[in-house]
């Protein structure tokens, strides 16, 4: 993706957010324009969002930040009109599966009603195109694997995951009313550095370099497609150069490579250099089994193709979090 396929700047939600933290820094170092949006939602630290946005500003180019709430339809118009906006990546969210049990309401506005939102405002702006969030967790526990984007997804398991199920029909239905070219990119449990607090790998180091008892959910056989945030973010601006083609597309962005529990916790002993002390507890409601992507598709049609090895990641996200470890 360069300037040249793009007529303005891109509006880019949750823009202190991990992920939304990288796209950024991806957009401003090929010379794309960022108006960037987020409401701190208080799920993690705001002062992790904080240090986030400086790594953005850090990365030099032409990066506005606001900080206000997706939901709030004049102030994403107004953000739209006054930049002259040309596409959206739409990240802001609140993520995360268990929270989701405890707060649906919560979930189904910033998530269902904050993309409608932001879908009707990029339309009425005359955006070329809009780019959305969705994630693996829509396929709830499919039972084939690895997980395709034409399998059924009628079925998710928690709260969050029938959010992003939500947002990608809304997104289907817009495109179908509008034209208006939409993306909806299913992430498989992104990590690296700036990795969300909440996520597993994140907490897992921050507990067996603090010596602190790990609670592992189920027997350790569950497994995950942990896929690397630059992968993810090349998957974002792949996508953004070539949904207009496509009208309306959803692509699974993962590794295909799963990883399990006791495999993920045994990688990150041998990076922090600790064995993990382990609290074995029943599996959560909400969570799935596994998560498994086929990257056919988006292989074919976005030329992507992960290229971060799980532990050279993992060194790299712990790498990151030392360094901030030892300025705090
Ligand atoms: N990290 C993953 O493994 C993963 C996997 C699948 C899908 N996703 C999706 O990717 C996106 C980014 O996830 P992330 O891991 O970077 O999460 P994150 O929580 O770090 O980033 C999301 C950002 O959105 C902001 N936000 C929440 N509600 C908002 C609102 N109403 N108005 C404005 N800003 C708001 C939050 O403050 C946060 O900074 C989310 O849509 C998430 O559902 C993430």
């Amino acid at each position: 993706m360069s300037n040249d396929s793009l007529r303005g700047p891109v509006l880019l939600t949750g823009a202190a957010g991990f992920i939304g933290s990288h796209a950024a820094c991806a957009l401003l170092s090929r010379g794309i324009e960022v108006v960037g949006i987020d409401n701190f939602d208080p799920f993690y630290p705001r002062g992790i969002k904080e240090a986030n946005l400086q790594a953005v500003h850090a990365a030099g180019g032409r990066f506005t930040f606001v900080e206000g709430d997706i939901c709030d339809g004049p102030l994403v118009s107004s953000l739209l009109n006054d930049h002259r906006v040309a596409a959206v990546i739409h990240l802001a969210a609140k993520a995360g599966v268990r929270p989701s049990i405890v707060d649906p309401p919560g979930y189904a506005r910033a998530n269902v009603l904050g993309t409608s939102v932001v879908l009707d405002a990029a339309h009425r702006a005359g955006c070329e195109r809009v780019v959305v969030a969705s994630s693996s967790s829509v396929y709830g526990n499919a039972p084939v694997a690895p997980f395709h984007e034409e399998m059924d997804v009628d079925a998710p398991i928690s709260p969050y995951a029938a959010t992003k199920r939500a947002c990608e029909l809304i997104c289907r239905t817009h495109h179908h009313l509008t034209r208006q070219p939409v993306a909806c990119l299913r992430f498989f449990t992104v990590y690296g550095p700036r990795q969300r607090p909440d996520l597993a790998i994140s907490a897992f180091m921050r507990k067996i370099a603090a010596g602190e008892t790990l609670q592992v959910f189920g027997d350790g056989s569950t497994s995950r497609d942990y896929t690397f945030v630059t992968d993810i973010v090349a998957g974002i601006l792949a996508s953004l150069e070539r949904i207009p083609a496509h009208g309306y597309r959803v692509w699974n962005l993962g590794n295909s490579s799963p990883v399990t529990l006791s495999a993920m916790i045994e990688a990150i002993e041998g990076v922090v250099g600790r064995k993990a002390v382990v609290e074995r507890m029943a599996m959560q409601p909400g969570d799935v089994e596994r998560t498994w992507a086929d990257l056919a598709r988006s292989t074919r049609e976005l030329g992507y193709l992960p290229a971060t090895p799980f532990v050279e990641g993992l060194e790299a996200q712990w790498r990151a979090m030392s360094r901030a470890m030892s300025r705090a």
